[in-house]
């Protein structure tokens, strides 16, 4: 079986719950204290062994090809100043054996196009997806590293999961099936946002995927679905009537920085723990009187 090589992120999204901030920029590049969404999106990847980052984007996302390119102007004002540790920064963003690949999704047909549009890249092995919104913090092995041994040793697809409330569930894809391990459940079937009434269980799909390349062929034909869109979800659906797919409760906590909520909790948690503000934010966050 082979090893995790590529990663698909898909970027195109309109990011509505963030406006006006993501009129002209990104909701990717929104950052957590000092680093975009994305980057820690990329970070995850690499820590997991990838070695191509596959961005599907559309409109208003150039910052994001900027972010992963070399930025001459600015290196040169860094060399100039003697700033070294910040030029080493900037120009580590990513190792040097890494590629990005941009993909343009010319019309925002929902999270299954958009995989579908990393098709002639990712090519006939499997591949991980990351929603970078879901940003995943993690104490020994991140998200996907832990999902990637998964997949080495289940030698299927892997969704990345975890237990939501009630509440909760119709903002998710939603699985069931029976436990066969430890946080590890044989996926028998997967609903895109169900109603309470029509959800299997609690385990939703957080934005974290290990696929075969089957899915490519199955997205092709898979319609639009709810909204009108096509759903990554409904494709997932499909293959389990082909090949096994297991969902993992992973270890870590997860951020939705897709909502305002989500992405405070985000900050705060991430900056507790930043080098260089960490200990300061926390006498500041003590200090309120709240
Ligand atoms: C997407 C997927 C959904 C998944 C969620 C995780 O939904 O369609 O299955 O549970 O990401 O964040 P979205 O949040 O883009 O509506």
């Amino acid at each position: 079986m082979k090893s995790i090589k590529k990663a698909v992120f898909p970027v195109a999204g309109m990011g509505t719950r963030f406006l006006p901030a993501t009129k002209a920029n990104p909701k990717e590049m929104l950052p957590v204290v000092d680093k975009p969404l994305i980057q820690y999106a990329a970070e995850e990847a690499v820590a997991a062994g990838v070695d191509t980052l596959i961005f599907v984007t559309g409109r208003n996302k150039r910052s994001i090809e900027d972010h992963f390119d070399k930025a001459y102007e600015l290196e040169r004002e860094l060399e100039l100043k003697d700033k070294h540790a910040l030029l080493e920064m900037v120009r580590s963003i990513l190792p040097p054996h890494v590629d990005c690949v941009f993909i343009r999704q010319a019309e925002a047909l929902g999270l299954g196009h958009a995989v579908l549009c990393a098709k002639p890249i990712v090519g006939d092995e499997p591949f991980a997806v990351i929603l970078a919104d879901d940003l995943i913090n993690f104490s020994k092995q991140s998200c996907l590293s832990q999902m990637v041994d998964v997949h080495n040793h289940q030698h299927c697809s892997v969704l990345g999961s975890m237990t939501v409330s009630d509440e909760e569930l119709s903002s998710y894809g939603v699985v069931g099936g029976k436990q066969v391990d430890q946080g590890l459940i044989e996926v028998e079937e997967m609903v895109e946002k169900p109603a309470l009434s029509d959800a299997p269980s609690n385990i939703a799909v957080v934005g974290r995927y290990i696929l075969t390349p089957r899915i490519l062929s199955i997205l092709e034909t898979t319609g639009r679905g709810a909204g009108g869109e096509i759903h990554l979800t409904d494709a997932i659906s499909s293959l389990l009537s082909e090949q096994r797919v297991v969902a993992y409760n992973f270890e870590g906590k997860r951020f939705d920085c897709g909502s305002k909520l989500g992405y405070l909790q985000a900050q705060v948690e991430f900056a507790l723990h930043h080098d260089q503000v960490g200990d300061a934010f926390r006498d500041y966050l003590k200090s309120l009187d709240i």
